[in-house]
C-alpha cells in the first residue's frame, strides 16, 4: 500500500523539490501534501511546479496547537511527515498523532551547532567562525525539544580553511540532496 507523505517547509524548499522528484514515480510512497507557514514561501511555487497540492498555516494557527494542520494531515491521509528547512515549532498535538513519524534534516553533525536559531546560513557560518575541520548532514526524530531527537543518520563533509560559509552551504547541501530521500524512503517502508 503506498504511504502518504507531507512535507513540511518555510522556505526556498530546495529539498523538498528533491523529495519530490525523487518520489515522483514511487509506488510505495506517494508525497500528497506540503505544508508552509509563510505564504510567500518559494517551497509553494516548486509544489505548483510539480503538481503537488499545498497549504499554508500562518503563525497564530501553529501557536494555538495546530487544530487546523491536523485536521488537513487528516483529510489527506498523511500517515508520516518530513520537515525540509521548516522553522516553526511542530505542536505537540502533531507530535503525540505521529509518534515516530516525524523526522527532520538538519545542516550540521548534531550536536554540533544545533538549537534554538540554528538554522540554514547562519549554521554554515557558525561551522566556519568554529574552524571546524568537518561538518555535514543528521537526520533525525523530531521531539519535543529542537533538535534533539534520536539520530537515524549523519553523514559528514570535510571543512578546508579557505571554505567560505557558502561552500560549507554547497557541500551540506549535496550531501541533504544525495540522502535525505533515500532515508526517508527506508524509514518510511520500514514502519509498514
Ligand atoms: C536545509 O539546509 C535544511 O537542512 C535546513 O534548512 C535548509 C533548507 O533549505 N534546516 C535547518 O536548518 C533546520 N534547523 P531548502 O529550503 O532549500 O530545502
Amino acid at each position: 500500500m503506498t504511504k502518504n507523505i507531507a512535507i513540511f517547509a518555510s522556505g526556498s524548499g530546495s529539498n523538498a523539490g528533491n523529495i519530490i522528484r525523487y518520489f515522483m514515480d514511487s509506488k510505495t510512497v506517494s508525497v500528497r501534501l506540503v505544508i508552509s507557514n509563510r505564504s510567500k514561501a518559494f517551497v509553494l511555487e516548486r509544489a505548483k511546479a510539480l503538481q503537488v497540492p499545498s497549504e499554508v498555516f500562518l503563525c497564530e494557527e501553529w501557536e494555538s496547537g495546530g487544530a487546523n494542520v491536523l485536521a488537513v494531515l487528516k483529510k489527506y491521509d498523511i500517515g508520516f511527515i518530513v520537515l525540509a528547512g521548516f522553522l516553526v515549532r511542530v505542536p505537540d498535538a502533531i507530535l503525540h498523532a505521529y509518534p515516530n513519524k516525524i523526522i527532520n534534516i538538519h545542516p550540521s553533525l548534531l550536536p554540533k551547532h544545533g538549537g534554538k536559531g540554528m538554522y540554514g546560513d547562519y549554521v554554515h557560518e557558525a561551522v566556519v567562525a568554529a574552524a571546524e575541520t568537518e561538518t555535514g548532514i543528521t537526520i533525525h526524530y523530531i521531539n519535543e525539544c529542537y533538535d534533539e531527537g534520536k539520530v537515524i543518520r549523519q553523514v559528514a563533509c570535510p571543512v578546508l580553511p579557505a571554505d567560505t560559509p557558502k561552500d560549507v552551504a554547497n557541500k551540506v547541501h549535496a550531501l541533504e540532496y544525495e540522502y535525505y530521500p533515500r532515508v526517508i524512503e527506508e524509514i518510511v517502508l520500514q514502519g509498514e
